[in-house]
């Protein structure tokens, strides 16, 4: 497989081109932003641990028969995956309040919801990325309802796959962000990362986050914390 031009340089990824016009590679970074870019910084070894976190954790969703835009790994950094257009709705859902949700409500973290929500965000950057509805979305055509029926049935299986082996890591995943692709045919697959820059992360037993918000809040360890949660995937992800 030949790695031809970028065509796109993210906050955390690059995308080039192949000789299969059908296929793409992701190139992880170390580079983190938080707050639309406001705040930058790096965190060593994170595109490695993303990359391999994400491509573990996208089989397991094709497991479960969630379609993933995974194609196969080829280096510590770098996976091939099929070539999408991305749906520009960042889809989040949370288990726990915390983050933006805690905030805009005015309540406090770590509250656990009797069921999971779901939310969108318009993806773009120089709106920062405004909370939208499902009538929003039509209303601007960023995806049809069909998608979006689509799109939410993926986003809570994914939760429940991803919330039963996080709990078998000893990981309480509070809430993550998804982000889903159209391939050339229409079909609509899970696209993007699912790693510890958009995941809440929390150690079961005493609640210490293990993941971005360790950068967002300047709380330190935040190497250590990308460590440790890769370990106990690792653990309890035997191939
Ligand atoms: P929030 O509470 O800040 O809205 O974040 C919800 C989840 O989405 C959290 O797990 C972090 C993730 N996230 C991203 O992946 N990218 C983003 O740009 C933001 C704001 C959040």
């Amino acid at each position: 497989m030949e790695k031809l031009e970028q065509i796109y340089e993210g906050k955390a990824k690059k995308v080039f081109k192949t000789d299969d016009p059908e296929l793409f590679i992701v190139d992880y970074k170390d580079d983190a932003t938080a707050f639309n870019g406001l705040k930058k910084g790096t965190i060593v070894g994170k595109g490695v641990i993303n990359n391999q976190m994400t491509n573990r954790l996208m089989v397991r969703m094709e497991k479960a028969g969630i379609p993933t835009h995974f194609v196969k790994e080829l280096s510590e950094r770098e996976t091939l995956v099929k070539k999408v257009s991305i749906v520009p709705l960042e889809v989040i859902i949370r288990n726990i309040s915390a983050g933006s949700f805690a905030k805009r409500y005015g309540v406090e973290e770590g509250i656990v919801f009797d069921q999971p929500t779901i939310e969108f965000s318009y993806k773009n950057d120089d709106l920062g990325d405004p909370l939208i509805n499902r009538y929003h979305a039509l209303a601007l055509k960023l995806a049809t309802a069909q998608e979006i029926d689509t799109i939410e049935k993926y986003a809570f299986a994914v939760n429940d796959v991803l919330k039963a082996f996080w709990s078998e890591c000893g990981v309480t995943l509070v809430d993550f962000k998804l982000e889903f692709g159209r391939l050339s045919d229409g079909t609509i697959v899970l696209a993007d990362e699912i790693s510890p820059d958009t995941c809440r992360l929390w150690d079961s037993k005493t609640h210490e986050k293990l993941d971005k918000d360790r950068f967002r809040r300047d709380l330190g360890g935040v190497e250590d914390a990308y460590a440790e949660i890769m370990n106990r995937l690792l653990a309890h992800d035997a191939d």
